[in-house]
């Protein structure tokens, strides 16, 4: 273009050539350049895309750890007994200590049992042994009586529904994300349940209520509504085992309170294993599973455990303190401060 302006100024100097001239030569270099950018950005295109495919391809060749078995069983209709039977598992072969060590571990089916311990003791190992996300190192985890390695992963995980802490939703409408549990439920079937979970009055809230999209992994929800929105999803489910592994954290204390109800709707019928920092939400369990270390140092309802005046007595009046301000009963023996259960 410089080397245009220079000999086109020249040439119209001297009277050899007119501004015409110049101007179409300049627009024929416009022309020309048009498709060599586009041609530059073909290729920057292209070395973006090979990029992904490469991450795309290294994905769907990753062998999963966990793998079928031979022969496997299909269960239709499972009661929902859980065992966890001499339990040993740690996430790394060569650790010294195991996250789980010698747990034993029985709810029958139909009960709702709740596990307190302090963060990072292993409650949520526990879950991931199972839904078989990890396998046992030694002992097994059973269902009515079946080994989960016996069993297809599909299958155990029909059976078995799990509410996080932080949980993933998939691009589209919140009912979209409500059907992937019954793909064949309408949408009033869908409402009717967050309507039964008491979730309605959050979930009607949305710009477009039950139609509102929910962006990329859920992101343009917050955190508790979409805690709302699985917890709706599970219910729809329907699993004969249901897991909440503190599955009501990021909703606030009076939603909860208004979900408690539902809550206890939700895990009605069905064995229900809930791990939960706020104490107020597991008093009502018909057991207390208290897990320290990877090991069940305490295991009984609410009123026996107080009694006893173990962990979970020095948990649940640390828990008291916090929440309604200093109680007159003396102070607990063992100050617990890295406990996540004291500050809900
Ligand atoms: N995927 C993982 N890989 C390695 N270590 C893990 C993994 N998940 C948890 N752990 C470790 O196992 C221990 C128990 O974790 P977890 O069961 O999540 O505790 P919590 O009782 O808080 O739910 C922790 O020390 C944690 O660091
Ligand atoms: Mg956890």
């Amino acid at each position: 273009m410089a080397v245009l302006l220079v000999v086109g100024a020249r040439g119209i100097a001297l009277g050899e050539i007119t501004i015409g001239q110049v101007a179409a030569s300049l627009f024929y270099v416009f022309i020309f350049l048009a498709p060599l950018q586009e041609l530059s950005d073909l290729f920057e295109r292209y070395a973006n895309g090979t990029a992904c495919a490469q991450r795309i391809f290294l994905l769907l060749d990753t062998q999963p750890e966990v793998q079928d078995r031979e022969q496997v069983k299909h269960l239709e209709q499972v009661k929902g007994d859980v065992a966890f039977q001499q339990v040993r598992f740690a996430y790394d072969a060569k650790a010294l200590k195991p996250v789980i060590d010698n747990l034993d571990l029985h709810i029958p089916a139909g009960q709702v049992l709740a596990i307190v311990g302090p963060t990072g003791h292993g409650k949520s190992t526990l879950v991931q042994l199972l839904t078989r996300f990890y396998e046992v190192n030694e002992g097994a985890v059973t269902i009515d009586g079946h080994d989960v390695r016996d069993l297809a992963q599909s299958n155990l995980r029909q059976h078995v529904g799990v509410v996080l802490q932080d949980n993933v939703l998939f691009s589209g409408t919140i009912l979209d994300n409500l059907r992937l549990a019954a793909p064949n439920a309408s949408d009033e079937q869908l409402i009717a349940a967050a309507r039964k979970l008491g979730a309605d009055e959050v979930l009607e809230s949305l710009p477009h209520a039950y139609n509102t999209d929910v962006g990329a992994l859920g992101s343009h929800l917050s955190h508790g509504q979409r805690q709302l929105v699985c917890l709706v999803r599970a219910y729809v489910a329907d699993p004969a085992i249901l897991v909440l592994d503190e599955a009501t954290s990021a909703v606030d204390v009076q939603t909860e309170r208004r979900i408690q109800k539902a809550l206890r709707r939700l895990c009605e019928g069905r064995t229900a294993i809930i791990i939960a920092h706020r104490l107020t939400t597991i008093r009502d369990a018909d057991r207390i599973a208290v897990i320290r270390n990877g090991q069940l140092v305490e295991l009984g309802n609410h009123d026996t455990l107080i009694t006893k005046g173990g962990f979970y007595a020095s948990l649940y009046q640390a828990y008291e303190e916090n929440t309604f301000g200093a109680s007159s009963k003396a102070p607990i023996a063992t100050p617990q401060p890295t406990l996540r259960l004291v500050t809900g």
